[in-house]
């Protein structure tokens, strides 16, 4: 019998597919008792929701649908959780699509800036409101540390390196933004005891990597063979990653980006 990792309410955004399920999961199996589901998806949010409820019978679920590219949405969605929980003390922003692959010379400026509303501005909306929560909630004592919550963004190896293969400068500097916000943060919001981290997946096994399109087989073929591990990821193994920087047993861990990638 091992404790649980996780005792408070949590948020995960993009929650309906994919990583952002995957966490829910382990959230749940880690013993988060209260996890609200954020996805733009509502037929997908129903049933993974309901499916949760079935494998986790004593955890509750909390289905919110929003748009992570309007910030009144996304404000609106955040409020909806913390309300119905009371409290909010991990926060994982997860929502995010590859947006246009291409090269910069064939990428409009439209299609750079609407990459850009979701997936650096989105999260960037949705961190400070999970902020603003967490520092008017009491903190939780660990043996370490008084903690009021934490927050996990998910960015990505293309964060931390650019691309030939597939050409994704909008992407990549979106996930790059989220590490450089994610360093801001959590040097602001350290002393008051907000653990801010980022984790970077690699090439991980998602319905994103199956939605096809020009080129999807010579982007599997360049990832496999880039990565060592000659695999690629499972979801789970970034989302157990998600939960060891949001438990007690990474109490001096804030501001860093964490690779997942094989
Ligand atoms: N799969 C990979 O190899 C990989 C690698 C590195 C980073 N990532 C990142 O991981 C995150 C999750 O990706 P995934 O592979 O699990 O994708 P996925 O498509 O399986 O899941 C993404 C979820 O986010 C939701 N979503 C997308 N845009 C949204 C919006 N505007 N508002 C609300 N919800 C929205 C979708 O409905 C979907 O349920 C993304 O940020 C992605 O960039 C994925
Ligand atoms: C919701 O997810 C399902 C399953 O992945 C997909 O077929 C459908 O197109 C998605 N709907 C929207 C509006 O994205
Ligand atoms: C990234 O941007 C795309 C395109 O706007 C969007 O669909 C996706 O949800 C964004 N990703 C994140 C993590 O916000
Ligand atoms: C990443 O985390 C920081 C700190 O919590 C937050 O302010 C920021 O909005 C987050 N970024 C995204 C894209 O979620």
């Amino acid at each position: 019998m091992t404790a649980a990792l996780l005792l408070g309410s949590s948020l995960i955004s993009g929650a309906a597919s994919g990583i952002g399920r995957a966490t829910a999961r382990a959230f749940a199996r880690h013993g988060s008792p209260m996890i609200a589901l954020l996805d733009k998806n509502e037929t997908l949010l129903k049933t993974t929701v309901s499916n949760l409820r079935q494998e986790f019978p004593t955890t509750e679920f909390l289905p919110v649908s929003y748009d992570a590219g309007s910030e009144s949405s996304t404000v609106k969605a955040i409020e909806k959780a913390t309300s119905a929980f009371g409290q909010l003390r991990h926060a994982v922003n997860n929502a995010g699509y590859p947006g246009p692959l291409g090269p910069s010379t064939e990428i409009s400026t439209g299609e750079f800036q609407q990459l850009l509303d979701v997936n650096l501005t989105g999260i960037w909306t949705a961190q400070r409101e999970q902020i603003r929560h967490m520092l008017q909630q009491k903190p939780v004592s660990h043996e370490f540390s008084q903690d009021l919550g934490t927050i996990v963004n998910v960015s990505s190896m293309w964060g931390l390196a650019g691309t030939r293969s597939p050409p994704m400068a909008a992407y990549g500097a979106s996930k790059y933004g989220i590490i450089s916000i994610t360093k801001s943060d959590a040097n602001e919001y350290a002393k008051r005891g907000i653990r801010i981290n980022a984790v970077c997946p690699g090439f991980i096994e998602t319905p994103i990597m199956k939605l096809g399109g020009p080129g999807i087989d010579s982007i599997k073929e360049y990832g496999l063979n880039r990565t060592p591990m000659q695999r690629f990821g499972d979801p789970m193994e970034v989302a157990n990653t998600i939960v060891f920087l949001s438990s007690p047993m990474a109490t001096y861990i804030s501001g860093t980006e964490v690779r997942v990638d094989g």
